[in-house]
């Protein structure tokens, strides 16, 4: 089985096997920057809830959580019943909860792909006559690999990425596609470590991101935590700071990369690559291949998930709005392709026209696992 990559700097997901059992570990991101709390999951429905919640946030990263809560959940049902649990009564089971996991959130596609991983696994566990105790073994295995992999994914898109940035640049990110987001370095934030421990000097711009606050509370701390200067924004200031000159590029996350190049990620995104592109800033999107979805043509068909009114209508408890009024809360946009300059994937990076990179790195990632 393989070991747990992620042991120093932000930890945001694990896996625990101790002497009290297996517990899926995380970093409570609802609680950040104020409290750093880290929660210790026994039952699978405290990890759906934690995803839901925002308690662990970020495309790869609910995909880990829900790769360990699965496994999570056939090391309790075993327990509980004590040695019981039929093989096809554990087929049902992990099925059922990977239909609770698919139900937490909509748009970002490494939670399906996590999903159907660890599934197809235990299928073929079982197929092979495996025992409780080996499928049980197998699973969490599936899900520290997945994990294992999102982490050389990050360090890969890092030393890409990193190529785009210069001594002295000025970046702008949005939302949190950092090691809080990832089981490493990030996606977006990864190639600003990578230049950062090459010793360039880079500034970042971080859009305060609402409704949810992502890159204030997140993405300020923890490149905060790593000593990279920063300048926190409102997202109605990016315009101004674009115009203004002297940000030299975006780098962003991905909750779906599609097709044909289009990208759906946090809200605002879209606004952002629009001033980018208007101001003949290069924007790029960094993904990993478990973000890639080749099996939707376009982003008009990314399922955008709806998130409760209240996240806008108030920030952290407090209204800021009257009571009663109407207000929306989509959690993603979509960015058309023709605002991306490039996408960065752990197998290189992708460049107009998408369909043809996208496919090789996608094949490319399934013939290296
Ligand atoms: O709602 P969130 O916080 O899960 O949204 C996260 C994002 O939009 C990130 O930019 C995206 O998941 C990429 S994370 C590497």
């Amino acid at each position: 089985m393989s070991d747990n990559k992620q042991t120093q700097g932000v930890r945001t997901v694990w896996w625990e096997d101790g002497a009290s059992g297996a517990a899926v570990c995380l970093l409570d991101q609802s609680l950040l920057p104020q409290e750093v709390v880290y929660l210790r999951l026994k039952h699978e429905q405290e990890v759906a809830d934690a995803i839901k919640t925002l308690k662990v946030r970020g495309a790869p990263a609910i995909g880990v959580a829900a790769a360990f809560g699965l496994a999570l959940s056939l090391r309790r049902l075993m327990q509980e019943q004590d040695g019981a649990l039929s093989l096809s009564a554990a087929q049902q089971h992990v099925h059922a909860i990977g239909e609770l996991f698919s139900k937490t959130r909509p748009t970002a596609v490494n939670l399906f792909w996590a999903i159907e991983r660890m599934l197809l696994c235990a299928d073929i566990a079982i197929d092979n006559h495996a025992t409780l105790q080996d499928l049980a073994h197998l699973l969490q295995g599936e899900a520290q690999s997945i994990a294992n992999e999102d982490f050389d994914a990050c360090m890969a898109m890092g030393n890409y990425g990193a190529e785009l940035i210069a001594d002295g640049d000025m970046l702008l990110t949005h939302c949190n596609a950092g090691a809080l987001a990832t089981a490493g370095w990030g996606t977006a934030l990864a190639p600003m470590y990578v230049a950062h421990k090459a010793g360039k000097r880079i500034h970042v711009f971080v859009d305060e991101t609402r409704p949810v606050l992502q890159g204030a509370r997140l993405t300020a701390w923890e490149l905060q935590q790593e000593g990279i200067p920063l300048t926190l924004i409102t997202d109605s200031m990016v315009g101004h700071f674009m115009r203004l000159g002297g940000i030299k590029a975006v780098f962003v996350g991905a909750d779906r990369v599609v097709a044909n190049g289009d990208v759906a990620n946090k809200i605002g995104t879209y606004s952002v690559a629009v001033l980018a592109h208007a101001h003949q800033i290069p924007f790029y999107v960094a993904a990993p291949s478990s973000t890639i979805d080749l099996d939707i043509s376009s982003g008009d068909y990314i399922p955008i998930e709806q998130r409760n009114p209240e996240e806008v209508t108030s920030v952290r408890g407090i209204a800021i709005a009257p009571t009663g009024i109407q207000a929306a809360n989509p959690a993603f946009d979509v960015t058309p392709h023709a605002y991306i300059t490039a996408i960065i994937t752990e197998r290189g990076i992708v460049r107009p026209p998408y369909e043809e990179g996208l496919r090789r790195v996608c094949t490319d990632s399934r013939n290296h696992k």
